[in-house]
């Protein structure tokens, strides 16, 4: 559900996301928020849950590895709202990292301040939260955890939420408080503005801390609200490979349950694995180990089955797509993303590549590879076999082991297969060749000319037997 706050009783909601810290404990040479998690890197999660809050504005502080985050970023900018880049050099602290989007920041919205790497935030919370600042107070999403330490506790008098203080600032008393600041905040700005000018670093760490804010409105005798939820996945971060891969299941699983919600039949919620968008019609049943990634669509009563891979594929009603198949469709919506047609037969072992267009009833067998090519209602190439660049018409039946030559080392030709041809096997087709309609293909054959309706064309060595032939001997 999308949900527009920006209304006349709500004020207009503005994003900022930090992602200038360095991401150590993830050994690795790629900034730790472009990391992926179904198929999105962890600040591109968190940039559509703000656009999924109609945010008016989005403004991600960067810093290690800035260039990269930006660009990944700005390639995926889909114009909903307005998308700012701050850097932050060098790294102080939250308080310092949020002072950097003072400039860009306007003075009538409310400010939602989320961390690039904690990506399963749920729109919903956020508008939960929102709402409890009402536009006008300071609300602090919050946890209770069996285990606080490293987090900043939030340190209470009586109900009222007095300040938030940091593992190394804490007394024993404080340590022992198990309500902790998740990291997020909703926070009118134009007091935000005002706190931040007032941060200072002396604390434990020398940095200056956002939280320090929390003090602030205390003492302007502005409310503190604390919005505590008890899923601890919605603000779970990622700090090391083995969170990436806890959050990763987590996700998953969430994922899975909502396709059962809906009717999917899932052999294993625990072994699948969706990196995009899947969309599936009723009755359709997915076996264990399937990888589902960028946009797929599975129509009524599809079957997938097991260790299957399909990437940007749309697979019509009623076909099966046996196991251990592979389908690596192009761009989404484009003519290289790949259509099976309805009641098409589909593997074990298929290749379908970018531009494979399968019609109604097609069948494609093991170790088959189809790229670029269309295959009218019926068609079929059953066993080992490639098609590359090639049109076939209805119910052309292509044998084993032929292939289209589409590529003389310069250049791609078409070949084209009209209706009701029969390719037999172990053919090699030159393109740009056109074998006629109705025609025959004698098995063996390298076809070069183009050949004409219902003939058989027989293009290989003629059989001769020598009789009682002697094999040399010394
Ligand atoms: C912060 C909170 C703590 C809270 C915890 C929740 C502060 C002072 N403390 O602590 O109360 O319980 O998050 O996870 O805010 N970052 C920058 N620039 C900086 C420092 C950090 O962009 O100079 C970014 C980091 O990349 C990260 C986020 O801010 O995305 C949080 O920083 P982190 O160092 O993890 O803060 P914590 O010490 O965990
Ligand atoms: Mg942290």
């Amino acid at each position: 559900m999308t949900g527009n706050l920006n209304n006349s009783t709500t004020p207009p909601v503005d994003v900022v996301i930090m992602a200038a810290g360095k991401g150590t404990r993830m050994k690795s040479r790629l900034p730790k928020v472009l990391h992926q998690l179904a198929g999105r890197a962890l600040v591109q999660h968190v940039v559509d849950t703000a656009a999924d809050l109609s945010a008016r504005q989005v403004t991600v502080i960067t810093g290690h590895g800035a260039e990269e985050v930006e660009a990944a970023l700005k390639a995926s900018a889909k114009g909903e709202f307005v998308l700012n880049f701050v850097r932050q050099e060098p790294q102080l602290g939250t308080g310092h990292a949020v002072q950097q989007t003072v400039p860009v920041l306007q003075n009538d919205g409310v400010v939602v301040i989320l961390s690039g790497d904690v990506p399963l935030t749920q729109a919903d919370t956020l508008r939960q939260l929102i709402a409890a600042s009402a536009g006008t107070q300071l609300a602090l999403l919050t946890i209770d955890f069996a285990n606080p330490t490293g987090y900043g506790r939030i340190a209470r008098s009586g109900d009222a939420v007095q300040s938030i203080v940091e593992q190394k600032d804490a007394t024993p008393e404080q340590l022992a408080i198990t309500e902790v600041y998740s990291g997020i905040m909703a926070v009118p700005a134009l007091q935000l503005k005002r706190w931040l000018a007032r941060l200072d670093n002396h604390n434990a760490q020398g940095e200056y801390y956002l939280t320090q804010i929390v003090a602030f409105a205390v003492a302007d005798g502005v409310p503190v609200v604390a919005h505590k939820i008890t899923d601890a996945v919605q603000v779970a971060g990622v700090n090391s490979p083995v969170q990436l891969a806890e959050l990763e299941r987590a996700c998953q699983q969430r994922l899975a349950l909502q396709l059962m919600e809906q009717g999917v039949r899932l052999a294993d919620p625990a072994r699948l694995d969706v990196r995009g968008q899947l969309q599936c019609a009723q009755d359709v049943s997915i076996d264990v180990n399937c990888v589902f990634e960028g946009e797929v669509s599975l129509g009524e009563g599809v079957r997938v089955g097991a260790n299957c891979v399909i990437k940007n594929a749309s697979i019509a009603a009623g076909a099966v797509i046996h196991p251990f198949t592979h389908i690596e469709g192009g761009q989404p919506g484009s003519k290289d993303a790949v259509e099976v047609g309805a009641g098409a037969l589909i593997g074990p072992f298929a290749r379908l590549r970018p531009g494979a267009r399968l019609g109604a009833e097609v069948h494609i067998g093991n170790f088959v590879e189809v790229k670029n090519s269309t295959l009218a209602k019926g068609a079929k190439a059953n066993h080992l076999a490639y098609l590359g660049d090639a049109t076939l018409g209805e119910r052309v039946n292509y044998g084993a082991g032929s292939i289209t030559a589409n590529y003389d080392g310069a250049f791609k030709h078409r070949t084209i297969i009209e209706a009701d041809v029969h390719i037999g096997s172990n053919c090699v087709l030159i393109a740009p060749v056109t074998i006629g309609a109705g025609g025959t293909v004698g098995g063996g054959s390298t076809l070069t000319k183009n050949t004409a309706p219902l003939a058989l064309t027989v293009a290989r060595g003629r059989q001769i037997s020598i009789p009682n032939w002697k094999r040399p001997s010394k």
